[in-house]
Formats: C-alpha cells, structure tokens, sequence
C-alpha cells in the first residue's frame, strides 16, 4: 500500500520518513485519460519526497513548493495530484492549516472535513477542459461527498487516540486567497454552514475524484478567522504561531492513521482518470 500525503503551510519537510528518496515529474508519462491520451499539465510545485512512515511507503509533497514558493491561486493542483497518480499511491491525505469559524473549534485543535463549499475564482478545477493539451471530454465527478468515506472513517478511529480535540466533520469554505477574509464576509461563511475556512482545499478533492484516487483533507485550526467581535481579524503571525505545534500533532496523528490504514483499508483496483463518472466527449 502507497499513500500520497499533501503537507502545506505547517507540514512541509518530511522529516517523519526512514528510507527517503526524491521522485521526479515525468511529464511525457502523464497517465492515459478515459480517452487513452497523453496530455501536458505542466509541472508540479516539487519533486515528491517518498519514504516509510510506520511500516507504510508514503510520498509527501509540499503543495506550496520549496520555500513557500507558490500562492493558493498558482499551485499547479493539477500536476501536484499527477505526480501522486504516478507515485502510484492507493489513496491522499492532505493536511491544511485553516482557520476556525465557530466557537466549539480552537486553534490548535483538529477537524477531519466532511464536506467543503467553493469560493475559489481562479483554479483550473478539472483535466477535462476541452483544451487541445487536455484530455478530451467533459467530465462531471459526483461530489455530493466529497471526501473517502473508508478513509474518513479510519481517520476518526485513529483521532480517537490522540490526546488533543480532533473533529469528526466540520464543512471547509475555501477561498481564493491570498489575502484573509473581512470580517462582513467571515459572518457570511459562518451563517452559510462554514465551520473552517482556507485557501487550498479547492481543486484537491475534486481533481483527485476525477483520477479516481481515494482522498481525505484534515484541518490543522490555526486561528479565529475575523468573525469573532472581541478577538482582532486574523494575521500571518496568529497563523505562524500554531504552525509548530500543529505540526507536531499532525506527525503524531498520522503515526497512528498510517498502521491503521494498513491493516484495515481495502481500496479497489484503480479506475483511469475520467472512467465511471459522467464523461461527454
Ligand atoms: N489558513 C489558516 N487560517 C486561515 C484563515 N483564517 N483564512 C483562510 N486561510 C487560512
């Protein structure tokens, strides 16, 4: 078993694997779509960093690149999730650090996601975009649930280990970034069902649902966002102060998800990129 591991803001150095080794982006072996094409996606934000964690082979990849290189809105999601496709992994966890839209959630505490509603204006969100580079067709994923039910699951089992506050749903408003959100808007993300908020999480989900790679997202809360009256709106350095302690945590919980995942996961044979979803060409 092979999992793919997106680290972002707070989890980028993947100190946590024995036997490390970098590999690189094939861009002429960009997988087959339905159509049994090859299609150019440009690059990633990095080489991935593979290795074992806990008996388990893992490739970690900083979605920001080296250096926090690149913005929410200039990830390349589409390659990023390509070289997990050719890592070969069976299944993504993706780590974000977020902020908190309601009161039960603290910073420093955990959410495992649920479900995520889309405030991003400019990612490309799809490999089937009619471009000629592209693979051909129009794919429509289902998206009522955007997150691995069995992955989600296991995650919930392994949180219930930890000893720091880790939710078992929680809806994610991912913004456009890379500014924070005002706080008439925080309002507005509270009352249309938000509970956290951050800026990478959309096109993660949807992208790895077109290749078929099962995929959860955990929350790693760093702050209060802007909506909360006697608190000032959030800052960088509100966000950094967490980053060290959250990713201690993040180490821990993946410690114990890893095993887990192992002895209990049981992931179908891979579909290609597009197949069994609804595909006009
Ligand atoms: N990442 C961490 N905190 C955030 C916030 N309050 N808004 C958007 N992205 C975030």
């Amino acid at each position: 078993m092979k999992i793919g591991i997106f680290g972002g803001t707070g989890l980028d150095d993947p100190e946590i694997m024995t036997k490390k080794r970098e590999l690189r982006f094939d861009r002429s072996k960009v997988q087959n779509g339905a159509n049994g094409k090859n299609a150019d996606y440009g690059l990633p934000s990095d080489s991935l960093t593979t290795g074992i964690v806990q008996g388990v082979e893992c490739g970690i990849l900083s979605r920001h690149g080296p250096g926090h290189s690149y913005s929410p809105s200039s990830v390349n999601y589409r390659a990023n999730l390509l070289l997990l496709d050719q890592f070969g992994c069976d299944a993504i966890i993706a780590t974000y650090s977020v902020g908190s839209l309601r009161e039960e959630i603290h910073p420093g505490h955990f959410v495992i996601m649920d479900q995520l509603i889309d405030r991003t204006q400019k990612r490309d969100l799809t490999y089937f975009d009619t471009k000629p580079s592209s693979w051909p067709g129009v794919c429509h994923v289902s998206f009522g649930e955007p997150y691995d039910k069995q992955l989600r699951r296991l995650l919930i089992e392994g949180g219930k280990e930890m000893d720091f506050p880790i939710h078992e749903t929680g809806t994610c408003i991912a913004i456009e970034g890379p500014r924070f959100s005002t706080r008439a808007e925080s309002l507005m993300y509270r009352q249309i069902g938000g509970h956290i908020i951050g800026m990478t999480q959309v096109p993660e989900a949807q992208l790895a649902r077109e290749l078929n790679i099962p995929f959860c997202a955990v929350g790693m809360v760093t702050d209060w966002d802007a909506w909360r009256g006697e608190d000032s709106p959030v800052t960088q350095a509100d966000v950094n102060k967490l980053l060290q302690s959250n990713k201690e945590k993040m180490i821990k919980f993946l410690k114990t998800v890893l095993p887990l995942l192992k002895s209990k996961a049981n992931f179908p044979v891979r579909k290609r990129p597009g197949e069994g979803h609804m595909l006009s060409v």
